[in-house]
């Protein structure tokens, strides 16, 4: 079977990043993909990363003569066997289904013989509003295949249908439909993202450790040095690294949150309990520090309540906590992929490349935390490695967790 040959126009929308993965994922089951990026679309995903993704020029304007020379928009739809919409935006749809043509994405749209798949993305209410849903009906009535949008939880807080589905299940989809062969087509569990795939899964058999949380350096029997690290990030790395059939060890400081499905939690409370309990937990294969070690702990701890005395509050004295990261990664059991985080407020990425040659880590995902990202529910990331940079969009913390995932599991092959 040849490899098909897809067309993908990337809309502008929170979900395009994971047009990114889809490239990926086409790729990786033998397809071609050339974009085409809308300009609101070039405000979520470059088309740096898509070029570098796909291995191929990226098309963005009608109006670049050179291309109109060398590869007409019309000649670019003709050479797919498929032109793939993703994320269709509530824009897109209405500009599909009125036949506008006043950019290169919706000219290509009009003027392609192929047959045309849209995976809409949006806010709930954007999806259900009586002229989207008018829209698809009428692209429906024209040919054009409209996948159905996942229900869950939104980028922006609200809860319903109108979440891109999984670039996974998009692939299958698109495979179906050229009646392509693949191995996630053969596999008749793939189309249960929740039933235990087995060694299908890409962390079957590796044993994954995740630190999370802060930890608490105590003062005294009643009072403690803590910080605002909330262990959401840690959590939700665990659950998907769980999810893609890993054996997980989470090393849990003071938090307030359930432990994900098929994880094994120990919890600790200080710095010196973390670094015992990761040492106990090794050797894994994949070892991610999410955790807000304290750097300081009190060094003349000693069991009693420090008394308020009149002559003025107590001196403390510190003394430095050991470095998780640094002494695993010194250490004999150093996992083939250490990673640790870099919360940082400033100069984000050079702190962090700094960061990942002082502590002898592979990669740093550094997260500018000058926001409300503690505690929070989205994140904003940039994976520092030892050659590059890939900076993710803003989004939910559980797909930060499950895009890390994907490329832990890539980088050990
Ligand atoms: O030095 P800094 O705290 O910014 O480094 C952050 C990274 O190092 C995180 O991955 C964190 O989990 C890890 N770390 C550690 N032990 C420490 C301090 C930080 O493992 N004592």
């Amino acid at each position: 079977m040849t490899a098909p040959r897809i067309l993908l126009i990337v809309g502008g929308g929170i979900a395009a990043y994971k047009a990114c993965e889809l490239v990926r994922t086409i790729r990786k089951e033998g397809g071609e993909v050339t974009c085409v990026v809308t300009d609101s679309g070039t405000k979520f995903v470059t088309p740096m990363s898509l070029a570098a993704l796909s291995e191929r020029p990226v098309y963005t304007t009608l109006w670049d003569l050179k291309n109109e020379a060398e590869m007409g928009h019309i000649q670019l739809s003709r050479q797919a066997d498929l032109v793939v919409v993703c994320p269709a935006t509530a824009d897109l749809l209405a500009k599909m289904a009125a036949g506008i043509a006043d950019d290169l994405a919706t000219t290509l749209l009009l003027a392609t013989d192929k047959p045309v798949l849209a995976v809409p993305a949006m806010n709930v209410r954007m999806w259900q509003h009586p002229a989207t849903m008018r829209n698809v009906q009428t692209l429906r009535d024209f040919g054009i295949d409209v996948m159905e949008p996942d229900e869950g939880p939104m980028a922006c807080g609200e809860y319903g249908p109108g979440r891109l589905p999984d670039p996974t299940a998009i692939w299958q989809h698109i495979a179906r439909k050229l009646g392509h062969s693949s191995a996630s087509l053969v596999d008749p569990l793939a189309d249960q993202p929740d039933f235990d795939a087995g060694t299908h899964r890409s962390l079957h058999g590796r044993h994954v450790l995740v630190t999370a949380g802060p930890t608490w350096e105590p003062i005294d029997p009643v009072r403690y040095i803590a910080n605002r690290s909330s262990g959401k990030q840690g959590f939700a790395i665990a659950a998907a690294a769980a999810q893609a059939g890993a054996r997980v060890t989470l090393v849990a400081g003071p938090v307030h949150l359930e432990t994900p499905i098929g994880v094994e939690r120990i919890d600790v409370e200080s710095a010196v309990q973390m670094a015992e309990a990761v040492q106990n937990a090794l050797p894994a294969d994949i070892a991610v520090m999410v955790a807000a070690v304290a750097d300081w702990r009190i060094a003349s701890y000693t069991g009693q309540k420090i008394k308020k005395r009149g002559s003025g509050p107590p001196a403390l004295a510190l003394a430095e906590n050991p470095d998780i990261l640094a002494t695993v990664a010194a250490g004999p059991n150093r996992p083939a992929l250490l990673v640790g985080f870099a919360a940082e407020t400033q100069d984000v990425i050079r702190y962090a490349q700094e960061k990942r040659l002082r502590k002898g880590a592979d990669w740093i995902i550094a997260n500018d935390v000058s926001g409300d990202v503690m505690g929070g529910d989205a994140n904003t990331v940039h994976i520092v490695r030892d050659n590059d940079v890939i900076s993710l969009p803003e989004m939910p913390k559980e797909d930060v967790a499950r895009i890390l995932v994907e490329r832990f599991a890539d980088a050990l092959g």
